[in-house]
């Protein structure tokens, strides 16, 4: 019985043991394993070192599911990688510059998913990087010099912080090609706030909170930026001048925002621009002249707004506008001819608005349309003359109306069609009046 008892003592001693040498284990010594090429060691969340075991080119190491805490100085030994990537499954917070020593060909650095305080000088170590990641960090401020240094810098992720203030000194990165701060809590864009980013191409401030407090200098020295999106903010106005510096922007994104109006010149000095985005504004009319300008524009996209009628003008001189999206808007009345200088236009969407009459002469220009939708709208006839010039239309959309009446002379001279769509409307009554239209209707539908 004594003896029974000792075994299971011994037993209880050796569990204990065990658990205690496995503690230690965890605290004191190092854990090492191999990525490729690479041998990788760390301990209690650290890294220690990642040295090259053998000589091959690695274009990429990925050091993952390790959940390190922190870097420690001089942890690479000389490492030939290009890419280093700690962003899946670490929650690194301790890092300082003296951490990215030993990387010299190091070109792509992903931070992604980590907790990395910013801090002056931070990467001064890595002067040929390319491309910094550094999303998802709960980042909140950019303290001055944190970018110093990377003179070879293209491209620099921010998205997906906290950051709620930009300042003209954070980013000193004239190299710099795309920088993206997209969902962040950014509420202003300063004077001057990109002034050293001379040869930006593309900026993103998506998802932030920006309202209408932008200056006319909020953007200069953007003279070589291509492309803007300022999509999903709380912006009211445009107003201003504040694009007056982007010479060069081919796209600017404003969808999902609360523009209610924009004031004509707002756009003026926007010469290269190909596309316009607009929707899901709070546009209730569109005045004349806020086009002005826009001379080598091909998009326009304004759906989903509040539109209530398109007047005579509106799209004056936009003679390359090859498609424009006025859809899920409250359309009641298109006067005039406001489409008579989009000679190029092929697509025009005013499906799903409230139009109730169409006069002939409104589509007058349109000669290059290919597909009109008019789907969801409230016409009851298609008047003679309507569709007037317009050879090259294939696709004609008129579901959802209340139209009982087609003349035959209204589109008798499309003679490119081969796509009408008509159901949603009283077909019985127009099948009396227009059964050739109906036949052809049929037709395509099968
Ligand atoms: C890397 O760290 C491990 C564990 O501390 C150590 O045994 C090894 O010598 C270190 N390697 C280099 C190259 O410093
Ligand atoms: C890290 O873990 C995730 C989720 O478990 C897995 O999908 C991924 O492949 C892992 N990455 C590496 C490099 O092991
Ligand atoms: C890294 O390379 C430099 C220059 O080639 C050399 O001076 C240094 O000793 C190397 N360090 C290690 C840890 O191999
Ligand atoms: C941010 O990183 C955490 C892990 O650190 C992850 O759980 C979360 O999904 C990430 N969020 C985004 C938006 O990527
Ligand atoms: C935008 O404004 C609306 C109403 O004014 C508010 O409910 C919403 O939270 C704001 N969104 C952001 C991202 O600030
Ligand atoms: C910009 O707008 C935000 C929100 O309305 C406000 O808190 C901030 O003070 C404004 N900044 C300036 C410079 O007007
Ligand atoms: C608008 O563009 C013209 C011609 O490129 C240029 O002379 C003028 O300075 C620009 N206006 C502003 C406010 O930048
Ligand atoms: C168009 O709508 C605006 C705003 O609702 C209104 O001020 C204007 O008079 C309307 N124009 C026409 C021709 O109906
Ligand atoms: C016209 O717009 C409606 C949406 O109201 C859409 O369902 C339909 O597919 C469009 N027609 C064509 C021919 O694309
Ligand atoms: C459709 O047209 C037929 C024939 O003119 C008419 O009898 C019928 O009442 C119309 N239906 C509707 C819903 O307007």
């Amino acid at each position: 019985m004594l003896r029974y008892f000792q075994l299971i003592l011994q037993v209880v001693l050796v569990l204990l043991v065990n658990d205690a040498t496995q503690e230690k284990m965890f605290s004191e010594v190092p854990i090492c394993f191999d990525i490729i090429n690479c041998n990788v060691c760390h301990h209690n969340g650290m890294l220690l070192n990642v040295t090259e075991s053998y000589s091959i080119f690695l274009s990429h190491l990925d050091i993952q599911n390790l959940s390190l805490v922190g870097i420690w100085e001089n942890a690479f030994k000389n490492l030939t990688t290009t890419g280093l990537s700690f962003a899946e499954g670490n929650q690194i917070s301790v890092v300082k510059k003296e951490c990215f020593r030993g990387l010299p060909e190091l070109s792509l650095l992903s931070l992604d998913n980590n907790l990395v305080p910013l801090s002056r000088h931070l990467f001064a170590e890595l002067g040929g990087l390319t491309w910094l990641s550094l999303k998802n960090n709960s980042i909140d401020s950019i303290p001055e010099d944190t970018f110093a240094g990377l003179s070879n810098l293209r491209k620099l992720s921010l998205g997906f912080n906290r950051i709620t203030a930009i300042r003209s000194n954070f980013f000193l990165i004239p190299s710099l090609y795309k920088l993206d701060l997209n969902n962040n809590e950014i509420i202003e864009v300063p004077p001057y706030a990109f002034s050293a980013l001379t040869q930006l191409a593309f900026l993103n401030l998506e998802h932030n909170k920006l309202q209408k407090n932008f200056t006319t200098d909020s953007f200069r020295g953007l003279n070589q930026l291509i492309s803007l999106s300022l999509n999903n903010n709380n912006i009211t106005s445009v107003s201003g001048g504040i694009f007056r510096h982007l010479v060069k922007l081919f796209i600017l994104l404003l969808g999902h925002n609360q523009i209610g109006i924009l004031e004509p010149g707002t756009f003026k000095n926007l010469s290269h621009l190909r596309s316009l985005f607009l929707q899901h504004n709070k546009l209730t009319h569109l005045t004349v002249g806020i086009f002005d300008g826009l001379t080598e524009l091909r998009n326009i996209y304004i759906y989903n707004n509040y539109l209530q009628n398109i007047t005579a003008d509106v799209f004056r001189g936009l003679n390359n506008l090859q498609s424009l999206s006025l859809n899920e808007n409250r359309i009641t009345s298109v006067t005039g001819s406001p489409f008579r200088d989009l000679v190029k236009l092929e697509e025009l969407l005013l499906q799903q608005n409230e139009i109730s009459t169409l006069e002939p002469g409104t589509f007058q220009g349109l000669s290059r349309l290919t597909y009109l939708n008019l789907s969801n709208n409230k016409l009851s006839y298609i008047v003679v003359g309507l569709f007037a010039g317009m050879f090259e239309m294939q696709s004609l959309d008129l579901s959802y109306n209340n139209i009982y009446t087609i003349d035959p002379g209204a589109v008798a001279n499309l003679i490119n069609l081969h796509n009408i769509i008509l159901v949603g409307n009283n077909v019985t009554e127009i099948a009396m009046k227009c059964p050739v239209l109906l036949k052809s209707a049929m037709q395509s539908a099968s």
